[in-house]
């Protein structure tokens, strides 16, 4: 009896609080070419919490860069309905999009994007300078990012001058120069060796545990899903499995920070309980 009256208030204190921060309804997108007709997503839903590090996988030509493209407001869809931070993306217009991108999403792609004739800082500050940020102020965010990734000293190199997981570090760098709330990779160690796969995945499990962001990796590779706290496997522009992953390497997504705070205020905290399968 007794433990019962004491055990009960403690787990109440310790529910976890999940916030979706990406949703998709039904989201269908058909690529039609006039010849070629080709259904790419046959009606995906999905709902990403904030701080959710997501690897997203399946055969070539399955949708994961469809998906990607029509979740972050790149591509339009077809049909169905894409919720950023509760806002209807679908419903935005072309300038809209941009702009809320370029507050609120980084990319990183497989292929580093980095242009060979601009040094390492000059690549990352790109994007500020572009969304008319004060040149001054774009280089010390760039010097920022370009640290977080473990590049300082390497500010004034050019593309040719970094090894391979340099020059993905320095795309991951641009892509949270903006400190956006969502980073989207496709296939972002696909042309890496192991090793160098690795390194840029603590980069980004760092990243994920450190600052919060929710990341959305398309990834071939069965060791970068290992790491992501949820596997999604699609099929057919269908998602098939969607399961939590316990041991991944990085800490669990966190709760809702208002819930959070309150809640470790509060004694008697017990450690947060492991993710369950959902
Ligand atoms: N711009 C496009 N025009 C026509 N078909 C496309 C286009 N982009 C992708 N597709 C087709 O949509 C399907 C899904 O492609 P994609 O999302 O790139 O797959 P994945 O990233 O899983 O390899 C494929 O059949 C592909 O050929
Ligand atoms: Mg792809």
């Amino acid at each position: 009896m007794i433990n019962y009256l004491y055990v009960l208030p403690i787990r109440s204190v310790n529910r976890v609080v999940r916030v979706t921060i990406i949703e998709s309804k039904e989201l269908v997108k058909t690529y039609d070419t006039g010849s070629v007709r080709v259904e790419a997503l046959k009606g995906v839903d999905l709902n990403i919490s904030k701080g959710e590090m997501v690897a997203i996988m399946g055969p070539s030509g399955c949708g994961k860069t469809t998906l990607l493209n029509c979740l972050s407001g790149l591509d339009d869809v077809t049909s169905g309905k894409v919720f950023v931070e509760g806002k209807d993306i679908t419903e935005l217009g072309d300038n809209e999009k941009t702009v809320y991108r370029a507050h609120h999403m980084g990319f990183i792609f497989q292929f580093y994007n980095l242009l060979p004739v601009l040094t390492a800082v000059e690549n990352v500050e790109l994007p500020l300078l572009v969304s008319g940020i004060r040149p001054a102020e774009a280089r010390k965010k760039a010097e920022k990012a370009l640290d977080m990734v473990g590049l300082k000293g390497w500010e004034e190199h050019r593309p040719a001058e970094l090894s391979g997981g340099q020059r993905q570090r320095t795309t991951i760098a641009r892509a949270l120069v903006n400190d956006p709330k969502i980073v989207f990779a496709d296939e972002p160690t696909g042309d890496l060796d192991t090793e160098t796969s690795n390194e840029v995945m603590d980069v980004m499990c760092r990243l994920n545990r450190e600052n919060g962001q929710t990341f959305l990796i398309v990834t071939h590779d069965p060791k970068v899903g290992e790491r992501a706290h949820r596997i999604i496997k699609m099929d057919s522009g269908l998602i098939k499995v969607d399961e939590n992953n316990p041991a991944a390497c990085s800490a669990r997504p966190p709760d809702d920070e208002d819930a959070k705070r309150t809640e470790d205020a509060k004694p008697g905290k017990r450690p947060r309980p492991k993710m369950k399968k959902r």
